[in-house]
């Protein structure tokens, strides 16, 4: 079978070939059969909390399993407000129970809570109307992609105009799903680039540079990505950089995704998750929103329920119903990871049966994040040859850059990989950790990067960080000569 080029083309890092290794060499571990120095593979590649320890929050399971299984709910077992909220739920689906599809935008009730969280977060009037309940930020994002891009002949008022490249503006370095959902949809990628020197800040000058050379060589650009807090950065935007942004997109006439969901992990003093919804009303921005979020990230970390949502803003009815009529063709997102959201968006509140144990359990593991993040960033920024600037700031990874010799580099070439894809293989086969190159995440030229997780258990980070010093040290050496 011919398979879709686009498909072969594009590329998704963060389960690239390291990883491919890494359960290989998991497998070699299982059988018994090897040699190596290390037993175990330390996944840092994927922020995926639950894999790494990461506990699940009670009063969430509490009501999915609820919902899952009703018959729970006469057994006496559960909290009272679990109770509650696991039959608002189910009256939500009109009785059908989760085994169901919902309609196209997902439970009405779901996307009422989702609204009033926004509402509370951003003092600003939020829709259910133009939410959208999808699985997992990757669907709600993927679904935006395909109805901005395309790469058809385009029509001028019924008029044939011919062929045109359309692009998107993704920063670099972005995370891979962007390049990826670009590359399949037949689009281009132009880069804009965060600077490292800067706490991996944005300025409008480098926008406008991204934009005028793509302009320049022929590309349309459509729309502007924006990751806050970054991935793989870690950067938190001020509110006075969304502003620049904002006011950016508008003039340019972009459409903005912005990617909020690592929106709950600000872990330094002094930074503070701003929406760009806030934003685009304090502004009274006419520019078109789409946000994202997710119950992936933040405190829950459930990543395998796959539920996110979308919010369009300033967004014309037509278009609206455009994406809706999208969405419907996957007929409904799953509806217990609905549920989910509306749990992350309607959490216990004062008073609630379940509100001490909640709280207790998200403000755990926010501490612990908090913990992990600081302490990391202390140890990269003492690893000799590792350069490491801004410690970090919010999401769930670290980004060093690292030195490597030329003649690494040279032998990475001979063997046909990026010289960072080289140094994780290699990192992989002498420790077992499992990182991700800043190839595929993209750099500035003739820098050489690695994405880990900050979420390995806070008992692992002084060894993972030993690892990671004394394999820089060695290995490094052997190129030196
Ligand atoms: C920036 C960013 N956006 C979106 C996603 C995907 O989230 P979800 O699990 O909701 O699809 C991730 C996952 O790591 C991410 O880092």
């Amino acid at each position: 079978m011919e398979v879709n080029p686009r498909v072969k083309k594009a590329e998704y890092a963060v389960r690239g070939r390291v990883v491919a290794r890494a359960q290989e060499i998991e497998e070699e571990l299982k059988r018994g059969s090897s040699t190596r120095k290390f037993d175990k593979i330390i996944y840092c590649n994927i922020g995926n909390p639950h894999a790494l320890g990461q506990k699940p929050v009670t009063f969430i399971r509490q009501v999915l399993a609820a919902c899952v299984c009703p018959s729970l709910m006469d057994a006496g077992i559960l909290p009272t407000d679990v109770v509650v909220r696991a039959k608002e739920y189910l009256a939500g689906t009109g009785g059908s129970g989760v085994g169901a599809y919902t309609e196209t935008a997902g439970l009405a009730v779901v996307r009422r809570q989702v609204a009033e969280f926004m509402e509370r977060r951003d003092g600003v009037k939020a829709d259910a109307k133009r939410i959208i309940l999808t699985n997992g930020a990757s669907d709600a994002i993927r679904r935006v992609i395909q109805l901005i891009l395309h790469d058809d002949v385009s029509m001028d008022g019924g008029v044939e105009r011919g062929h045109e490249r359309q692009g998107i503006m993704i920063p670099c370095p972005q995370y891979p799903l962007y390049s990826c959902q670009i590359v399949l949809s037949g689009g281009s990628i132009v880069y804009y680039e965060s600077d490292e020197a800067r706490e991996w800040g944005v300025t409008r000058a480098e926008l406008e540079r991204s934009f005028l050379e793509a302009t320049g060589s022929g590309v349309v650009v459509k729309a502007l990505v924006v990751i806050n807090p970054g991935n793989p950065t870690g950067a938190v935007l001020s509110e006075s950089d969304i502003e620049e942004i904002v006011r950016f997109a508008e003039e340019r006439k972009l459409v903005i995704l912005a990617d909020e969901v690592y929106q709950e992990n600000v872990y330094v003093e002094g930074k503070k998750f701003e929406s760009f919804k806030k934003v685009v009303a304090k502004l009274q921005s006419k520019a078109l929103l789409f946000s994202f979020h997710s119950t992936s990230k933040g405190l829950l970390g459930e990543c395998g329920i796959r539920a996110g949502y979308v919010e369009a803003v300033n967004v014309p009815d037509d278009v609206f119903k455009e994406l809706i009529k999208l969405s419907a063709s996957q007929l409904s997102s799953n509806t217990l990871g609905q549920i989910a959201c509306g749990l992350m968006c309607s959490p216990p509140r004062q008073g609630d049966t379940s509100f001490d144990l909640y709280h207790r359990e998200t403000q755990d593991i926010f501490e612990s994040l908090k913990r992990r993040a600081a302490k990391l960033s202390r140890k990269m920024q003492s690893i000799h040859g590792f350069s490491f600037p801004s410690p970090i700031q919010g999401a769930m990874y670290a980004f060093p850059s690292i030195k490597l010799p030329a003649k690494a580099v040279e032998e990475a070439e001979k063997r046909k990989m990026a010289p960072d894809e080289f140094y994780c293989m290699e990192l992989l086969e002498n420790t077992g950790i499992v990182c991700v190159p800043g190839s595929g995440f993209g750099q500035r030229k003739d820098t050489y990067h690695f994405r880990t997780t900050i979420l390995p258990p806070e008992s692992d980070i002084d060894n993972l960080t030993y690892l990671l010093a004394d394999f820089h040290t060695n290995w490094t050496q052997q190129f030196q000569h």
